[in-house]
Protein backbone atom coordinates (compact mmCIF):
# COMPACT_ATOMS: atom_id res chain seq x y z
CA UNK A 1 0.00 0.00 0.00
CA UNK A 2 1.28 3.82 -1.11
CA UNK A 3 0.71 5.69 1.82
CA UNK A 4 3.78 7.92 1.82
CA UNK A 5 3.12 10.29 -0.68
CA UNK A 6 2.51 14.29 -0.53
CA UNK A 7 1.75 17.15 -2.49
CA UNK A 8 3.94 20.29 -1.67
CA UNK A 9 2.68 23.94 -3.06
CA UNK A 10 5.50 26.72 -2.50
CA UNK A 11 8.29 23.90 -2.42
CA UNK A 12 10.92 26.48 -3.44
CA UNK A 13 10.15 28.49 -0.31
CA UNK A 14 11.39 28.53 3.20
CA UNK A 15 8.38 26.21 4.55
CA UNK A 16 8.25 24.12 1.13
CA UNK A 17 12.05 23.06 1.77
CA UNK A 18 12.20 22.28 5.25
CA UNK A 19 9.15 20.44 5.11
CA UNK A 20 10.45 18.68 1.58
CA UNK A 21 13.48 17.84 3.46
CA UNK A 22 11.66 16.12 6.53
CA UNK A 23 9.15 14.17 4.05
CA UNK A 24 12.21 12.92 2.36
CA UNK A 25 13.65 11.52 5.60
CA UNK A 26 10.03 10.08 5.80
CA UNK A 27 11.25 7.99 2.94
CA UNK A 28 7.82 10.01 1.34
CA UNK A 29 7.50 10.35 -2.54
CA UNK A 30 7.73 13.88 -2.48
CA UNK A 31 5.64 15.94 -5.68
CA UNK A 32 6.89 19.46 -5.74
CA UNK A 33 4.79 22.43 -7.68
CA UNK A 34 7.46 25.10 -8.79
CA UNK A 35 6.51 28.30 -10.62
CA UNK A 36 8.49 29.37 -14.07
CA UNK A 37 11.19 32.14 -13.59
CA UNK A 38 13.41 33.88 -15.29
CA UNK A 39 16.40 32.48 -13.53
CA UNK A 40 16.75 29.79 -10.92
CA UNK A 41 14.29 29.86 -8.01
CA UNK A 42 15.39 26.10 -6.73
CA UNK A 43 18.21 27.15 -4.42
CA UNK A 44 16.38 26.48 -1.50
CA UNK A 45 15.94 22.66 -2.67
CA UNK A 46 19.39 22.58 -4.74
CA UNK A 47 20.87 19.87 -2.30
CA UNK A 48 17.72 17.35 -2.62
CA UNK A 49 17.20 18.47 -6.20
CA UNK A 50 18.59 14.84 -7.23
CA UNK A 51 16.81 12.84 -5.07
CA UNK A 52 14.66 9.84 -6.77
CA UNK A 53 11.88 10.59 -4.85
CA UNK A 54 11.42 14.69 -5.58
CA UNK A 55 9.43 15.16 -8.50
CA UNK A 56 9.00 18.83 -9.59
CA UNK A 57 6.21 19.58 -11.97
CA UNK A 58 5.67 23.67 -13.34
CA UNK A 59 2.84 25.04 -12.24
CA UNK A 60 1.14 28.19 -10.23
CA UNK A 61 -1.68 28.60 -8.00
CA UNK A 62 -3.75 30.52 -10.28
CA UNK A 63 -3.79 27.87 -12.59
CA UNK A 64 -6.40 25.17 -12.07
CA UNK A 65 -5.99 22.93 -14.87
CA UNK A 66 -2.26 22.60 -13.27
CA UNK A 67 -3.06 21.55 -10.35
CA UNK A 68 -5.66 19.18 -12.21
CA UNK A 69 -3.01 17.56 -14.16
CA UNK A 70 -0.58 17.23 -11.25
CA UNK A 71 -3.06 15.57 -9.32
CA UNK A 72 -4.68 13.13 -11.57
CA UNK A 73 -0.68 12.25 -12.64
CA UNK A 74 -0.19 11.16 -8.80
CA UNK A 75 -3.55 9.62 -8.32
CA UNK A 76 -2.13 7.38 -12.05
CA UNK A 77 1.53 6.71 -10.90
CA UNK A 78 0.02 5.64 -7.57
CA UNK A 79 -3.21 3.98 -7.59
CA UNK A 80 -3.89 1.77 -4.52
CA UNK A 81 -2.78 5.00 -2.57
CA UNK A 82 -4.99 5.50 0.43
CA UNK A 83 -4.14 8.43 1.57
CA UNK A 84 -2.34 11.56 -0.14
CA UNK A 85 -1.17 14.46 2.07
CA UNK A 86 -1.18 17.96 0.70
CA UNK A 87 0.60 20.43 2.02
CA UNK A 88 -0.57 24.22 0.67
CA UNK A 89 2.46 26.30 0.99
CA UNK A 90 2.42 28.45 -2.00
CA UNK A 91 1.61 31.89 -1.47
CA UNK A 92 2.19 35.71 -1.87
CA UNK A 93 3.79 35.72 1.63
CA UNK A 94 4.67 39.64 1.70
CA UNK A 95 2.29 41.66 3.79
CA UNK A 96 3.40 45.04 2.37
CA UNK A 97 3.56 44.24 -1.17
CA UNK A 98 0.20 42.89 -0.72
CA UNK A 99 -0.58 46.27 -1.08
CA UNK A 100 1.19 46.80 -3.93
CA UNK A 101 -0.21 43.44 -5.67
CA UNK A 102 -4.12 43.16 -4.15
CA UNK A 103 -5.61 41.45 -7.34
CA UNK A 104 -2.65 39.24 -8.01
CA UNK A 105 -2.54 38.16 -3.82
CA UNK A 106 -5.95 37.45 -3.77
CA UNK A 107 -5.69 35.33 -7.15
CA UNK A 108 -2.82 33.35 -5.01
CA UNK A 109 -3.70 33.19 -1.55
CA UNK A 110 -7.58 33.58 -1.62
CA UNK A 111 -8.76 32.00 -4.95
CA UNK A 112 -5.76 29.50 -5.32
CA UNK A 113 -7.09 27.84 -2.11
CA UNK A 114 -10.46 27.82 -4.02
CA UNK A 115 -8.70 26.06 -7.24
CA UNK A 116 -6.97 23.34 -5.19
CA UNK A 117 -10.14 22.12 -3.17
CA UNK A 118 -12.20 22.14 -5.69
CA UNK A 119 -9.07 19.86 -8.22
CA UNK A 120 -9.11 17.48 -5.19
CA UNK A 121 -12.42 17.27 -5.85
CA UNK A 122 -12.77 16.79 -9.73
CA UNK A 123 -9.97 14.57 -8.87
CA UNK A 124 -12.06 12.48 -7.16
CA UNK A 125 -9.38 12.90 -4.47
CA UNK A 126 -11.84 14.18 -1.20
CA UNK A 127 -11.69 11.02 0.55
CA UNK A 128 -7.94 10.18 0.32
CA UNK A 129 -6.62 13.56 0.25
CA UNK A 130 -5.44 14.89 3.29
CA UNK A 131 -4.89 19.08 3.09
CA UNK A 132 -3.09 21.71 5.10
CA UNK A 133 -3.68 24.91 4.23
CA UNK A 134 -0.81 27.54 5.16
CA UNK A 135 -2.69 30.25 7.55
CA UNK A 136 -1.39 32.84 9.40
CA UNK A 137 -1.08 35.26 12.71
CA UNK A 138 -1.91 38.16 10.20
CA UNK A 139 -5.31 36.60 10.66
CA UNK A 140 -6.02 38.17 13.66
CA UNK A 141 -4.53 41.92 12.72
CA UNK A 142 -5.60 43.91 14.98
CA UNK A 143 -5.75 41.99 17.88
CA UNK A 144 -6.14 44.50 20.59
CA UNK A 145 -9.81 44.73 18.95
CA UNK A 146 -10.60 40.94 20.25
CA UNK A 147 -9.80 42.31 23.92
CA UNK A 148 -7.62 39.52 23.93
CA UNK A 149 -4.06 39.75 25.12
CA UNK A 150 -2.46 36.01 23.57
CA UNK A 151 -3.89 34.71 20.66
CA UNK A 152 -5.27 31.26 20.25
CA UNK A 153 -8.00 29.37 18.13
CA UNK A 154 -10.81 30.92 19.39
CA UNK A 155 -9.94 34.63 18.97
CA UNK A 156 -11.66 36.76 16.42
CA UNK A 157 -9.68 37.72 13.80
CA UNK A 158 -9.54 40.97 11.98
CA UNK A 159 -7.33 41.27 9.19
CA UNK A 160 -5.13 44.57 8.35
CA UNK A 161 -3.98 44.02 5.08
CA UNK A 162 -4.79 42.36 1.33
CA UNK A 163 -2.74 39.42 2.31
CA UNK A 164 -4.78 38.56 5.74
CA UNK A 165 -7.89 39.26 3.94
CA UNK A 166 -6.59 37.06 1.15
CA UNK A 167 -5.40 34.48 4.06
CA UNK A 168 -9.17 35.03 5.30
CA UNK A 169 -10.58 33.47 2.45
CA UNK A 170 -8.75 30.66 2.17
CA UNK A 171 -9.11 29.87 5.99
CA UNK A 172 -13.19 29.92 5.65
CA UNK A 173 -13.06 27.70 2.86
CA UNK A 174 -10.85 25.19 4.11
CA UNK A 175 -13.38 25.01 7.03
CA UNK A 176 -16.01 25.01 4.66
CA UNK A 177 -14.87 22.34 2.74
CA UNK A 178 -14.07 20.17 5.85
CA UNK A 179 -18.06 20.78 7.07
CA UNK A 180 -19.24 20.32 3.44
CA UNK A 181 -17.63 17.77 1.88
CA UNK A 182 -16.13 15.80 4.72
CA UNK A 183 -13.04 16.38 3.94
CA UNK A 184 -9.67 16.17 5.63
CA UNK A 185 -8.77 19.71 5.62
CA UNK A 186 -6.78 21.66 8.19
CA UNK A 187 -5.61 25.27 9.03
CA UNK A 188 -2.29 25.85 10.55
CA UNK A 189 -2.35 29.02 12.13
CA UNK A 190 1.17 29.82 12.09
CA UNK A 191 2.92 33.15 13.66
CA UNK A 192 6.08 33.96 12.15
CA UNK A 193 8.88 31.68 11.99
CA UNK A 194 12.10 32.55 10.30
CA UNK A 195 15.58 30.74 10.01
CA UNK A 196 18.71 30.88 7.85
CA UNK A 197 16.43 30.51 4.74
CA UNK A 198 13.92 33.55 5.59
CA UNK A 199 13.23 35.76 2.48
CA UNK A 200 15.59 38.71 2.69
CA UNK A 201 12.80 41.16 2.95
CA UNK A 202 11.38 39.99 6.10
CA UNK A 203 12.22 41.97 9.03
CA UNK A 204 14.50 39.81 11.13
CA UNK A 205 16.49 38.02 8.01
CA UNK A 206 16.63 41.93 6.83
CA UNK A 207 18.24 42.50 10.45
CA UNK A 208 20.97 39.62 10.31
CA UNK A 209 21.72 40.38 6.54
CA UNK A 210 21.97 44.28 6.85
CA UNK A 211 24.28 43.56 10.43
CA UNK A 212 26.90 41.28 8.27
CA UNK A 213 26.83 43.83 5.53
CA UNK A 214 28.27 46.35 8.36
CA UNK A 215 30.44 44.32 9.58
CA UNK A 216 32.57 43.29 6.51
CA UNK A 217 32.26 46.92 5.59
CA UNK A 218 30.25 46.94 2.78
CA UNK A 219 27.27 49.56 3.98
CA UNK A 220 27.41 51.49 6.70
CA UNK A 221 23.56 51.53 7.59
CA UNK A 222 20.75 49.57 7.99
CA UNK A 223 17.17 51.49 6.89
CA UNK A 224 14.10 49.77 8.50
CA UNK A 225 10.28 51.25 9.08
CA UNK A 226 8.02 50.96 12.17
CA UNK A 227 10.40 49.09 15.00
CA UNK A 228 7.39 49.17 17.43
CA UNK A 229 5.58 46.45 16.32
CA UNK A 230 5.81 43.71 17.76
CA UNK A 231 5.87 39.77 16.48
CA UNK A 232 6.22 36.06 18.33
CA UNK A 233 9.26 34.99 16.10
CA UNK A 234 9.80 30.76 15.75
CA UNK A 235 12.43 28.61 13.87
CA UNK A 236 10.60 27.43 10.14
CA UNK A 237 12.68 24.18 11.11
CA UNK A 238 10.29 23.02 13.95
CA UNK A 239 7.42 24.79 12.39
CA UNK A 240 7.12 22.58 9.61
CA UNK A 241 7.43 19.32 12.15
CA UNK A 242 4.15 20.94 13.20
CA UNK A 243 2.27 21.18 10.05
CA UNK A 244 3.13 17.45 9.39
CA UNK A 245 1.48 16.35 13.14
CA UNK A 246 -1.65 18.23 11.90
CA UNK A 247 -2.16 15.77 8.97
CA UNK A 248 -1.02 12.93 10.89
CA UNK A 249 -3.81 13.02 13.52
CA UNK A 250 -7.54 11.13 13.61
CA UNK A 251 -9.56 13.95 12.52
CA UNK A 252 -8.98 17.25 11.20
CA UNK A 253 -8.74 20.44 12.94
CA UNK A 254 -7.13 24.43 13.13
CA UNK A 255 -4.43 24.48 15.35
CA UNK A 256 -1.72 27.61 16.24
CA UNK A 257 2.16 27.44 15.94
CA UNK A 258 3.66 29.81 18.04
CA UNK A 259 6.20 30.82 20.67
CA UNK A 260 4.46 32.44 22.81
CA UNK A 261 7.18 34.92 23.15
CA UNK A 262 7.27 38.80 21.96
CA UNK A 263 9.19 40.82 20.90
CA UNK A 264 9.34 44.44 19.37
CA UNK A 265 11.89 44.71 15.95
CA UNK A 266 13.66 47.53 18.37
CA UNK A 267 14.48 44.88 20.67
CA UNK A 268 15.43 42.35 17.95
CA UNK A 269 17.91 44.75 16.21
CA UNK A 270 19.39 45.77 19.40
CA UNK A 271 19.41 41.33 20.37
CA UNK A 272 21.37 40.91 17.06
CA UNK A 273 23.85 43.80 16.92
CA UNK A 274 24.80 42.85 20.63
CA UNK A 275 26.22 39.20 19.04
CA UNK A 276 28.61 41.73 17.08
CA UNK A 277 29.83 43.64 19.53
CA UNK A 278 27.54 46.98 19.50
CA UNK A 279 25.57 48.30 21.94
CA UNK A 280 22.32 49.90 20.03
CA UNK A 281 21.24 52.85 22.12
CA UNK A 282 18.25 55.37 20.33
CA UNK A 283 18.11 59.12 20.24
CA UNK A 284 15.35 61.33 18.02
CA UNK A 285 11.75 60.57 17.10
CA UNK A 286 9.39 59.48 14.83
CA UNK A 287 11.09 59.22 11.49
CA UNK A 288 14.20 61.06 12.58
CA UNK A 289 14.94 58.17 15.42
CA UNK A 290 18.35 56.82 14.71
CA UNK A 291 20.09 54.11 16.35
CA UNK A 292 23.77 54.48 17.16
CA UNK A 293 26.62 52.23 18.98
CA UNK A 294 26.67 53.75 22.61
CA UNK A 295 30.45 52.56 22.67
CA UNK A 296 31.74 54.41 19.37
CA UNK A 297 28.66 56.85 18.72
CA UNK A 298 28.55 55.27 15.12
CA UNK A 299 24.99 56.07 13.63
CA UNK A 300 23.78 52.87 12.05
CA UNK A 301 19.95 52.19 12.35
CA UNK A 302 18.12 54.79 10.25
CA UNK A 303 14.22 54.84 9.77
CA UNK A 304 12.48 55.02 6.57
CA UNK A 305 8.64 55.96 6.02
CA UNK A 306 8.51 53.46 2.61
CA UNK A 307 9.15 50.58 4.95
CA UNK A 308 5.94 51.55 6.77
CA UNK A 309 2.32 49.57 5.82
CA UNK A 310 -0.63 51.70 5.37
CA UNK A 311 -2.27 49.65 8.22
CA UNK A 312 0.21 48.05 10.52
CA UNK A 313 -0.50 45.25 12.56
CA UNK A 314 0.75 45.98 16.43
CA UNK A 315 1.39 42.72 17.63
CA UNK A 316 1.22 39.29 17.82
CA UNK A 317 1.45 36.74 20.31
CA UNK A 318 0.44 33.30 20.03
CA UNK A 319 -0.72 30.70 22.29
CA UNK A 320 0.06 27.31 21.34
CA UNK A 321 -1.97 25.16 24.10
CA UNK A 322 -3.49 23.29 21.70
CA UNK A 323 -1.14 21.94 19.23
CA UNK A 324 1.18 21.40 22.61
CA UNK A 325 -1.84 19.27 24.54
CA UNK A 326 -3.05 17.11 20.75
CA UNK A 327 -0.37 17.38 18.64
CA UNK A 328 2.63 17.08 21.19
CA UNK A 329 4.37 19.97 19.49
CA UNK A 330 6.59 21.75 21.16
CA UNK A 331 8.74 24.97 19.36
CA UNK A 332 12.54 24.08 20.77
CA UNK A 333 13.91 27.22 19.35
CA UNK A 334 14.43 30.22 21.44
CA UNK A 335 14.30 34.09 19.45
CA UNK A 336 17.94 34.33 21.00
CA UNK A 337 18.75 30.56 18.91
CA UNK A 338 17.36 31.91 15.99
CA UNK A 339 18.47 35.45 15.69
CA UNK A 340 22.47 33.58 16.56
CA UNK A 341 22.40 31.22 14.25
CA UNK A 342 21.58 33.61 11.51
CA UNK A 343 23.76 36.60 12.27
CA UNK A 344 26.60 33.65 12.09
CA UNK A 345 25.61 32.57 8.65
CA UNK A 346 25.23 36.15 7.44
CA UNK A 347 27.93 37.81 9.43
CA UNK A 348 30.84 35.40 7.20
P1 LIG B 1 8.00 32.03 1.07
O1 LIG B 1 9.39 31.73 1.47
O2 LIG B 1 7.65 33.37 0.53
O3 LIG B 1 7.60 30.93 -0.04
C1 LIG B 1 6.43 31.06 -0.81
C2 LIG B 1 6.41 29.97 -1.84
O4 LIG B 1 5.21 30.11 -2.62
C3 LIG B 1 7.57 30.01 -2.84
O5 LIG B 1 7.91 28.68 -3.18
C4 LIG B 1 6.96 30.72 -4.05
O6 LIG B 1 7.57 30.39 -5.25
C5 LIG B 1 5.57 30.11 -4.01
N1 LIG B 1 4.56 30.87 -4.74
C6 LIG B 1 4.26 32.18 -4.62
N2 LIG B 1 3.22 32.51 -5.42
C7 LIG B 1 2.88 31.38 -6.06
C8 LIG B 1 1.90 31.06 -7.05
N3 LIG B 1 1.05 31.97 -7.54
N4 LIG B 1 1.81 29.77 -7.49
C9 LIG B 1 2.66 28.83 -7.03
N5 LIG B 1 3.62 29.07 -6.12
C10 LIG B 1 3.72 30.34 -5.65
O7 LIG B 1 6.97 31.73 2.24
P2 LIG B 1 7.20 30.88 3.60
O8 LIG B 1 7.73 31.79 4.63
O9 LIG B 1 7.88 29.61 3.26
O10 LIG B 1 5.68 30.60 3.98
C11 LIG B 1 5.00 29.45 3.50
C12 LIG B 1 3.50 29.70 3.61
O11 LIG B 1 3.15 29.94 4.96
C13 LIG B 1 2.97 30.90 2.84
O12 LIG B 1 1.69 30.57 2.37
C14 LIG B 1 2.90 32.01 3.87
O13 LIG B 1 1.92 32.95 3.50
C15 LIG B 1 2.50 31.21 5.09
N6 LIG B 1 2.94 31.72 6.39
C16 LIG B 1 4.24 32.04 6.60
C17 LIG B 1 4.66 32.47 7.85
C18 LIG B 1 6.09 32.84 8.11
O14 LIG B 1 6.32 33.59 9.10
N7 LIG B 1 7.04 32.33 7.36
C19 LIG B 1 3.72 32.57 8.89
C20 LIG B 1 2.40 32.22 8.64
C21 LIG B 1 2.03 31.78 7.39
P3 LIG B 1 8.94 31.16 -5.74
O15 LIG B 1 10.05 30.51 -4.96
O16 LIG B 1 8.95 30.88 -7.19
O17 LIG B 1 8.76 32.61 -5.39
N1 LIG C 1 9.58 43.54 5.99
C1 LIG C 1 9.91 44.59 6.77
N2 LIG C 1 10.92 45.41 6.37
N3 LIG C 1 9.25 44.78 7.92
C2 LIG C 1 9.59 45.83 8.69
C3 LIG C 1 10.62 46.71 8.32
C4 LIG C 1 11.32 46.49 7.10
O1 LIG C 1 12.22 47.22 6.72
N4 LIG C 1 10.77 47.62 9.31
C5 LIG C 1 9.85 47.35 10.24
N5 LIG C 1 9.13 46.26 9.87
C6 LIG C 1 8.00 45.69 10.63
C7 LIG C 1 6.72 45.57 9.81
O2 LIG C 1 6.05 46.82 9.72
C8 LIG C 1 5.98 44.52 10.65
O3 LIG C 1 5.32 45.16 11.72
C9 LIG C 1 7.10 43.66 11.22
O4 LIG C 1 8.32 44.39 11.01
C10 LIG C 1 7.22 42.28 10.57
O5 LIG C 1 7.26 42.46 9.18
P1 LIG C 1 7.64 41.23 8.20
O6 LIG C 1 8.94 40.65 8.61
O7 LIG C 1 7.50 41.71 6.81
O8 LIG C 1 6.57 40.11 8.57
P2 LIG C 1 4.98 40.17 8.77
O9 LIG C 1 4.74 39.97 10.22
O10 LIG C 1 4.39 41.34 8.13
O11 LIG C 1 4.51 38.88 7.94
C11 LIG C 1 5.19 37.62 8.12
O12 LIG C 1 4.55 36.89 9.13
C12 LIG C 1 3.18 36.53 8.86
C13 LIG C 1 2.67 35.75 10.09
O13 LIG C 1 2.30 36.64 11.07
C14 LIG C 1 5.15 36.89 6.79
O14 LIG C 1 5.97 35.75 6.89
C15 LIG C 1 3.72 36.46 6.41
O15 LIG C 1 3.77 35.61 5.26
C16 LIG C 1 3.14 35.68 7.60
O16 LIG C 1 1.82 35.29 7.31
Amino acid sequence: MDNKIVFITGITGQDGSYLAELLLEKNYKVYGLIRRSSNINTQRIEHIFNNKNLILRYGDLTDGTCLINILSEIKNNHKDMEKLEIYNLAAQSHVKISFEIPEYTANADAFGTLKFLEAIRSCGLEKIARFYQASTSELYGLASHSGANILSETTPFYPRSPYGVAKLYSYWIVKNYRESYDMFACNGILFNHGGVRRGHNFIERKITLGLGKIVRGETDRLTVGNIDSKRDIGNSKDFVEGMWRMLQQDKPDDFVLATGVMHSIRELIEMAFKLKGFDICWKGEGLDEIGYDKNTGRELIFINEKYFRPAEVDWLLGDATKAKEILGWEPNTSIEELLGEMVEQDCK
